[in-house]
């Protein structure tokens, strides 16, 4: 959360750092600011709310400076207006911050009697005041190193400093930051997407370590202050990737993107001529491994719960799920057998990481299956499986759950074939069902008129309700989830068999209900739950698939029926309805659908 750039260059930098500033606001976008340094002096402009205002705020001042730094907020600490919008500065530096400093109470108390004076509610001004209090008797870097050591908690920084005309000093612990190297200018962000516009040369900065950057030249630092050597990495991905095109949000653009991605991510895994899989490199022997934990969180933690049911199906291993923010603090039982996935589309989320670390830390297999394949997870992870979605940029994700659905499904297959616990008839059945997919979504994807019209009802709802059994459970989770997260509306996914349990008491003439009761083994369960919530006077949208044989239930409000596929794909298909319900029924509303209120698309704080 939060997005920070910096660049030190031998020009003016003030409209580059508000295009990287534009590219970062999917990760906070409630106030915007931009500090860079003119003849000795730090100038700063900040606002409330997007980019766009700082940009009208710069019309009628002209910031001048080589060096600057800008940051996107989601607000921790203090409310979002202009005076807790970064960066923060003092008499001698100018600071944007991402995370959260959990000291920063005792360290205010301390500073305020040393006479320092604060203006912002948040916790970056400590860092501010704390290295200008060093710098009053230390040199640059030990006023950097003993600010490091007294700060306790997760941050990404950029500092500039009134006396150092052409340099920025980079830190981190918890949160990603990134330097890139362009033609006599470099930068700093909070990942590579903000920097890929101006460079595809990057370096991360590893847990602890600092950089100082001058405009022709990078070094970093451990958190002793040894130098560090750091590799260049050349990233690949294209900008055209990041434009909207002519859809009106990323959303829309990647809900219909959904066809290719799916298409790309077989190409890239499914071995047509020799009926495998590629997942050649796999780095342990399958009799290694006798259980699964997959962790991951939202979206991510949805898509976990569905290699569950696929796990279970079709190979004989221990299968469970963990979301991350509770994995951590948990007591754990490690054990060598056991392998953890963790699910992240931006492979920076700080709970998922955190809960990686923490594998690591025991010695445990660790794979990661991510989106951002240059992320900090990915990296980390032992064996990594890409979801090939290309950028995600609306917040509610959409694209990479199925992605992430696609390479469990594989991974799963892969392994159940080589355990002998899936038969080769099966595992060739299954993959030539993967080939029908990408068609099959696309042809669910025409669902739009019907959906609109339904939209008219949930805009008015005060709540709502998901139900599903078995493999449309964890999609239950999910269509609910898009609906808050985009719509605003109260919505419940549950397990339809559940309701009965407590949950029926919630159902009120006209409350909309979402069933999703595709023709499996589950059919027949699900529709009679569904009576039982019609009886209650729920008005029943019916998500099935087609087929010659009539839906027996009366009362039905709505029914969409997607394309056929084996049970098992029957997810993918079944989720097109739900992004396109909470896409429309947010439109309705006059919502900001790529950027929802209270979210981020990298969640990088605990
Ligand atoms: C929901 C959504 C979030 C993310 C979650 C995990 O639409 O986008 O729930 O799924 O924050 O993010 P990643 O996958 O980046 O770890």
């Amino acid at each position: 959360m939060c997005g920070i750039v910096g660049i030190t260059s031998n020009k003016p930098v003030t409209s580059s750092i508000i295009n990287s500033l534009r590219k970062l606001e999917y990760r906070g976008y409630d106030s915007a600011g931009i500090a860079t340094l003119y003849n000795g002096l730090i100038d700063e402009v900040k606002c409330e709310g997007r980019v766009d205002n700082l940009e009208k705020n710069l019309v009628n001042k002209n910031l001048q400076g080589n060096v600057g730094i800008g940051h996107v907020r989601w607000a921790t600490h203090g409310v979002p207006n202009q005076v807790n919008a970064h960066p923060h500065s003092s008499e001698r530096v100018s600071i944007v911050h991402n995370g959260i400093i959990e000291n920063s109470t005792l360290l205010k108390k301390h500073l305020i009697r040393k006479g320092h004076n604060f203006k912002s509610q948040t916790d970056t001004e400590v860092i501010v005041h704390l290295i200008t209090e060093y710098l009053k008797k230390n040199d640059l870097q030990n006023s950097i190193l003993k600010m490091l050591k007294r700060i306790h908690g997760s941050f990404a920084l950029g500092i500039i400093f009134k006396d150092q005309p052409d340099l920025i000093v980079g830190a981190r612990r918890g949160s990603p930051l990134a330097v890139g190297y362009g033609p006599k200018e470099n930068y700093l962000g909070s990942d590579s997407y903000a920097l890929k516009s101006m460079t595809n040369k990057i370096s991360y900065l590893n847990d602890g370590e600092f950089c100082i950057l001058r405009k022709d030249h990078v070094e970093f630092f451990d958190e002793n202050g040894n130098k560090v050597n750091k590799k260049i990495l050349e990233l690949s991905s294209s900008e055209e990737n990041y434009d909207k095109g002519d859809y009106k949000h990323f959303m829309e653009k990647e809900i219909e993107e959904q066809p290719i991605t799916i298409k790309n991510c077989v190409n890239e895994y499914v071995d047509k001529a020799n009926g495998d899989i590629n997942i050649y490199n796999f780095p342990w022997k399958t009799d290694e491994v006798s259980s699964i934990v997959l962790v991951g969180c939202g979206t991510a933690f949805h898509s976990c719960l569905m290699a569950k049911y696929w796990f279970e199906q079709l190979t004989s291993l221990d299968v469970t799920t963990d979301i991350a923010s509770e994995f951590r603090y948990r007591k754990n039982r490690f054990k060598k057998d056991t392998l953890y996935i963790f699910v992240s589309q931006s492979g920076e989320t700080a709970d998922t990481y955190a809960a990686l670390d923490l594998c690591k830390k025991n010695g445990m297999k660790t794979c990661s299956v991510v989106n951002v394949v240059e992320s900090s997870i990915a990296r980390d992870s032992e064996f990594v499986l890409p979801i090939h979605c290309g950028p995600e940029i609306g917040v509610a994700s959409t694209k990479a759950f199925l992605g992430q659905m696609l390479v469990l499904y594989l991974l799963c297959l892969k392994i159940g074939s080589i355990r002998k616990e899936i038969d080769r008839k099966t595992f060739l059945d299954k993959i030539k069902n993967l080939s029908l997919l990408s068609k099959l979504v696309k042809n669910t994807l025409t669902t739009e008129t019907q959906i609109q019209a339904i939209c008219n009802s949930f805009t008015d709802a005060k709540g709502s309700m998901f139900l599903g059994r078995g493999y449309s459970f964890p999609i239950a989770l999910e269509g609910a989830l898009k609906l808050k997260e985009l719509a605003y509306i109260h919505a419940e996914g549950y397990p339809a068999g559940e309701m009965k349990h407590g949950p029926l008491a919630l159902i009120e003439d006209g409350m909309p209900v979402v069933v999703l009761a595709p023709r499996d083994k589950y059919y027949k369960k699900t529709i009679s739950n569904m009576q039982e919530v019609i009886a209650r006077g729920a008005k029943v949208l019916l998500i099935t698939n087609k087929s010659k044989d009539e839906v027996f239930s009366e009362n039905i409000w709505e029914k969409i029926e997607v394309e056929n596929i084996s049970e098992d794909l029957l997810p993918f298909l079944i989720t097109i309805p739900l992004q396109k319900l909470a896409y429309y029924t947010a439109l309705k509303k006059g919502y900001d659908i790529d950027k929802p209120r209270n979210l981020a698309k990298s969640v990088t704080v605990e």
